[in-house]
């Protein structure tokens, strides 16, 4: 099969079409072939040779797809080789086939196509993981995402609203924020200009921060937290290592919470398998009446998946970049 490989850590340009051996499935894997691929941040740092893959995955990049069945692995039952599917991958996404735990094969959305479904995977198992399954968020409370504009914020920001909470996002643009207020933000913050803090202090504090920021935001997240407040950093777009205050926190009564859904195992009651249940459970019927779409900014050929990484990089997108194969 043809699958795209970084022939060494760097640019965009490191990525080149390669040869690789088509996947056969092991016990309890499926081989799906691939019709489309979603782009993640994470592959770009996995590009420049920051973000290994864990051990045992695919090092192609890639970690999340949909497409159909190719082939069953012993022990996997209720699905057929044929059917329409996405999945949740841990490696190996922009490529022609991939092999990946049954557990983390998901159905499509009814109503959604098979090109778009590749959008879902990582954006729905982040943002339902980390808001519902790690902070408890609840009807009424207040939500601050950074970053409402892009693949994960436009996600949560309509997932939120179906949740009922309001939304307080960030973006870097008037165009971007006019965007974040149609998916239902209540408030769109200006980053470059105003003060994350003093809007979540206007609407009371925020119960839960869903932060993609990490360093630079630590102490100005805390600081924005409301009394039983849950901070949930996802991302170190602003660096890994800063200073917390635990007295601030303890005042609060409030907690900081860290997760990364690639590094989590498949099986076991916080593993991938798991997280995929219950969005399919969960989310895929708010997909399914039309409370929340996938939002699709540019669609690459897989040949092109550099263009389709400098397009990230420029940060100019709004929701997901999609390589179709
Ligand atoms: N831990 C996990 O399991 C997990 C899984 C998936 C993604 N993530 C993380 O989630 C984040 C978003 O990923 P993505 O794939 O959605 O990438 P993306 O589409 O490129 O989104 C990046 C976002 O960062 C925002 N941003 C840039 N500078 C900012 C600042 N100073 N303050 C606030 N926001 C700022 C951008 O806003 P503008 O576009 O308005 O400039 C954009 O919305 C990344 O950090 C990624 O690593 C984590």
């Amino acid at each position: 099969m043809r699958a795209i490989l970084a022939t060494e850590p760097g640019g965009p340009e490191v990525l080149t079409v390669s040869d690789r051996p088509d996947p056969t499935p092991a016990p309890g894997e499926m081989v799906v072939t691939i019709a489309a691929a979603g782009l993640n941040r994470a592959d770009l740092l996995q590009r420049q040779g920051f973000y290994p893959p864990p051990p045992g995955a695919s090092d192609v990049i890639g970690m999340e797809c949909s497409g159909t069945v190719a082939a069953l692995g012993e022990g996997v039952s209720g699905w057929s080789v044929g059917d329409e599917v996405c999945a949740l991958l841990a490696g190996g996404g922009y490529a022609e086939q991939v092999a990946v735990p049954a557990g983390q094969v998901m159905r499509l959305p009814a109503g959604v196509p098979l090109i778009e479904a590749a959008a879902l995977p990582e954006v729905a198992c982040t943002v339902w993981s980390n808001l519902v399954m790690t902070a408890r968020i609840q009807p009424g409370e207040t939500l601050l995402v950074h970053g409402g504009a892009g693949g994960i914020g436009s996600f949560a920001l309509q997932l939120a609203q179906a949740l009922g909470v309001t939304v307080l996002t960030s973006a870097g643009t008037e165009d971007k924020r006019a965007f974040c207020r149609s998916l239902g933000a209540d408030v769109a913050i200006d980053y470059h200009h105003e003060d994350f803090v003093q809007v979540a202090k206007e609407h009371g504090g925020a119960d839960v921060i869903l932060d993609n920021m990490g360093a630079k935001y630590l102490a100005r997240n805390v600081d924005a937290l409301a009394d039983g407040g849950r901070l949930v950093v996802i991302g170190l777009q602003g660096g890994a290592k800063a200073e917390l205050d635990i007295n601030a926190l303890m005042r609060k009564r409030a907690s900081v919470a860290g997760t990364t859904l690639r590094s989590r195992p498949s099986d076991g009651p916080r593993g991938k398998a798991a997280i995929c249940a219950e969005v399919v459970e969960h989310v895929w019927p708010l997909v399914e009446d039309g409370t929340i779409r996938p939002i699709i900014d540019a669609t690459f050929p897989l040949e092109q998946a550099a263009a389709a990484h400098e397009r990230m990089t420029s940060g100019e997108h709004t929701g997901k970049l999609l390589l179709t194969v």
